[in-house]
Formats: structure tokens, C-alpha cells, sequence
């Protein structure tokens, strides 16, 4: 049977950093057709409450029917140590992270998190996400497993080492190969699961490791690969010195066959010239992650600078260096950042970045990210007077993006009504 969604609905036409806000198409009493797991029509409430009047309605009142939001970059075995202070980068990784993804040895306890993390970011209204998974092929099963309970389209992979990591988090560059290209085989394609092929960044891989990466690239090119990119000026010098021949960072992935388009780079905030330069040239992905660039204090994102390159790119949580489950939580990070470089963000470009910007840095833009008929009814119901702060602010709202804005800016899982995936309402 097919579903009505009645609310007020957001979509768009075009990227509005491109095409300006008139890109953002917002009907304030506006209906969604749902039908077999996909979006059949999109307009006014009246026009489609008479033209399907069989279908089972659901009103929504004033909230806000959008795309489900789509986080870019995550590692969902961080879950558990989001939020531990103190610490840059490298002794982040060292202190908190290496010893929790070492718990994924066992399968027990990577199943555990996986539906941990599924169950959070959905209350908070991702539908999609793209994940970087431990060392442990377990790990990628359970991710896998646990979204296609959820019926989620999911991207995902091992997450590749082997140096520069303690003992039991280390593979070899060709059992990482071998391991990456059999979890490839048995997921990719299979449901809405895509396998992303992990180096985890290049102080962590030897130059084999990299370049046997990017041989498994080279032999599946409709997988995507993910990486992280100068992300703190500490990481970037010791990339220098672990790859003294390299122009720079980006070097070291394009000199082992590791740049290209579907190349997903998280953060790339210390870009140099050439750097930007060639990646606007294979129209590669940056993943901007601005709860995590504050929170382990990496760097100010030149979202301006970098869209007008005419780059991809998405908005990403980077749970658990990022601090917060939450894309509304992300894009307020993005409007701060970008605040402190100069450029005030606009609320439609922030949503789009959520939305349409992650699933395009996914080259999945065609199928989610979107409200337009054919795509696949992946939802978010948002209330924009979930608490009492917001509830004051909005009531002085002149427009859609003055009454999104509170929500943007304190917004959290309280904010979320619904969450649809592939069609179906997801369980409180
Ligand atoms: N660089 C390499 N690994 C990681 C990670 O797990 N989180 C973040 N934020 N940066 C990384
Ligand atoms: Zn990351």
C-alpha cells in the first residue's frame, strides 16, 4: 500500500552553491507519495490527497519532511569513545582509539556496536551512512549485517594498517589486499551494501600496503575508496618524513594509484595549491568532518574556497573524533567554521550539504540524498520546535530558512519525528 506523508517539504532542484537558494524547493503544505521503497510523487497535499486517495495517510502537521540526512564519514567502532578529552590527533588515536578498535577482535562485541550506532544515528535521522570499519573482517560483517536488518544503503570497509599501529591492529599489504578483496566480494552490490576500499592514511600503511590498495582499486573501479587527508599539521610533517621522495601528502595516494574520482578524502583541511588543484582535477571527494576539527582541534575546512573549485563535497559526523551522532549538530559545526573563515553559510546550503552534498561525494546522488520521484524513500521528519529554546526562536520566523535555523543551530535527536528507510517508518 502506498503512504502519504503530509508536511512541510524540502528538496532541491540544483546545488545552491551554485545556483543560489532558489535552488531549494520548499512547499509548506506538501505531501510525499511512498510506494514500494521509493519516492512515487512529491507537491501539494491537496493535489496528491485527491489524486491517491487510497493511500495511508500520515500527517506530520508543521514538521519538516527532508531527505534523510547522509553522513559522509564515520568509524562506528569509535561509538563507544566518542567524547574523550583531551587529546590531538595522533595521541587520540594512540590512547583511545587503538585499544577500543582492538575490542573488535570479537565478534560478539562488533555486533554489539554496530546495532549500537545503526540504532543511534537513525534516532538522530541518518539513513545513510559511509563507515570506516577495524582492522578485523568481523567488523565489516557486523556493520553489513546490522544495516541490511535496517534495510540501510551503507557504505563500508576494513580499515587497512600495517605499521605504525599496535600489535593485533596490523595486517600485512597483502592479507589487508586479500581480506579487503573477499569482504568486497561477498558485500559489494549485495542489498544496499557498497564496500569502500580503507587504507586508514598513509602514516599507517607502508608504501606497499598503499599501492596494493590501489591495485584492489584498480581492478574494482565502481568501488569507492576512503582515506584520510591533512587533517593536522602534526600528521601532515610526519607524512613528510615518512615519504620523503612525496611533492606532499596527496602524493602519497596518487604515487600508489590512490587519487581519483570515487576517491573520499576526510578533512583535507591543510591543502596546499597543488594539492587542490588535483583534486578538483579527477573530480575527487572531500569530506568535511567539523564537529571532529574542532573537537581534537585540527583546523578551519575552506568550504567557500573549496566549492567554488567546483570540489565535491560532503558533510560527515567522523564519530568518533567528531563529537556528536548528529548531522544538525554537523552542519551548526559547519556554520561556526565557516564563520571563523569569513563566509556565513546559508541554511539551505548547510541542508544541502547533509543531504544532496554527502550522497554526491558518494556518487549516490541518484538514488538518496533527494525528494524527487524514483529515488528511494529514505526520510527524516523533522520538528522545528522540538524544545523550548527552539519554540521561542521560531515563532519570530519570517521564512522556511528562518524557522530551520534554530533547529540547525540546537537541534538533536529531540528534533526528529520520523526516520523512513527504503520506504518503512524506523521503530522508536
Ligand atoms: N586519521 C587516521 N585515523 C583517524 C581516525 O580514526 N579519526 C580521525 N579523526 N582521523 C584519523
Ligand atoms: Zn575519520
Amino acid at each position: 500500500m502506498a503512504d502519504l506523508l503530509l508536511g512541510q517539504v524540502l528538496s532541491y532542484d540544483a546545488d545552491p552553491f551554485a545556483e543560489g537558494i532558489a535552488a531549494a524547493r520548499h512547499e509548506s503544505a506538501g505531501a510525499v507519495l511512498v510506494e514500494g521503497g521509493r519516492i512515487a510523487a512529491v507537491g501539494p497535499a491537496d493535489r496528491l490527497r485527491a489524486a491517491h486517495p487510497q493511500a495511508r495517510v500520515t500527517d506530520y502537521g508543521k514538521a519538516l519532511i527532508s531527505a534523510g540526512f547522509v553522513d559522509a564519514h564515520a568509524h562506528y567502532p569509535q561509538t563507544a569513545i566518542i567524547a574523550s578529552w583531551g587529546k590531538r590527533l595522533i595521541d587520540w588515536l594512540n590512547l583511545y582509539t587503538f585499544p577500543e578498535e582492538m575490542r573488535f577482535a570479537d565478534p560478539a562485541y562488533a555486533q554489539a556496536v554496530a546495532e549500537r550506532y545503526l540504532g543511534l544515528v537513525t534516532a538522530h535521522g541518518t539513513t545513510s551512512a559511509c563507515s570506516y570499519c577495524t582492522i578485523h573482517p568481523e567488523s565489516v560483517d557486523a556493520i553489513f549485517g546490522a544495516a541490511a536488518t535496517r534495510d540501510m544503503r551503507l557504505w563500508a570497509g576494513k580499515t587497512c594498517m600495517d605499521r605504525n599501529a599496535p600489535e593485533g591492529l596490523r595486517d600485512t599489504a597483502q592479507t589487508g589486499h586479500d581480506q579487503s578483496a573477499a569482504l568486497l566480494a561477498k558485500w559489494h552490490g549485495r542489498g544496499r551494501a557498497a564496500y569502500v576500499i580503507t587504507p586508514r592514511f598513509s602514516p599507517t600503511s607502508t608504501p606497499e600496503q598503499l599501492a596494493a590498495m590501489g591495485a584492489l582499486w584498480a581492478a574494482n573501479p565502481d568501488c569507492l575508496m576512503q582515506t584520510h587527508l591533512s587533517e593536522q599539521t602534526d600528521e601532515v610533517a610526519w607524512v613528510q618524513a615518512l615519504f620523503p621522495q612525496a611533492r606532499d601528502y596527496l602524493d602519497t595516494y596518487e604515487a600508489h594509484g590512490l587519487l581519483g574520482k570515487g576517491g573520499l578524502y576526510g578533512h583535507s583541511i591543510w591543502l596546499t595549491d597543488r594539492e587542490k588543484a588535483r583534486l578538483a582535477e579527477v573530480d575527487a571527494s572531500l569530506v568535511h568532518c567539523p564537529t571532529s576539527n574542532t573537537f581534537i582541534g585540527s583546523g578551519l575546512f575552506d568550504m567557500d574556497g573549496l566549492k567554488r573549485a567546483g570540489l565535491r563535497v560532503g558533510l560527515a559526523t567522523d564519530t568518533g573524533g567528531g563529537s556528536s551522532f548528529s548531522m544538525l549538530r554537523t552542519m551548526a559545526a559547519a556554520y561556526e567554521v565557516a564563520q571563523l573563515r569569513g563566509r556565513a553559510l546559508h541554511p539551505a546550503e548547510l541542508w544541502w550539504l547533509a543531504t544532496q552534498g554527502s550522497a554526491r561525494s558518494l556518487h549516490a546522488d541518484h538514488l538518496i540524498g533527494n525528494i524527487a520521484p524514483g529515488m528511494e524513500a529514505d526520510l527524516v521528519v523533522v520538528d522545528l520546535a522540538s524544545t523550548p529554546a527552539i519554540a521561542q526562536a521560531v515563532t519570530r520566523a519570517a521564512d522556511i530558512w528562518q524557522a530551520i535555523f534554530p533547529t540547525i543551530m540546537m537541534g538533536d535527536d529531540r528534533a526528529i519525528r520520523a526516520t523512513w528507510i527504503n520506504g518503512k517508518p524506523v521503530a522508536a
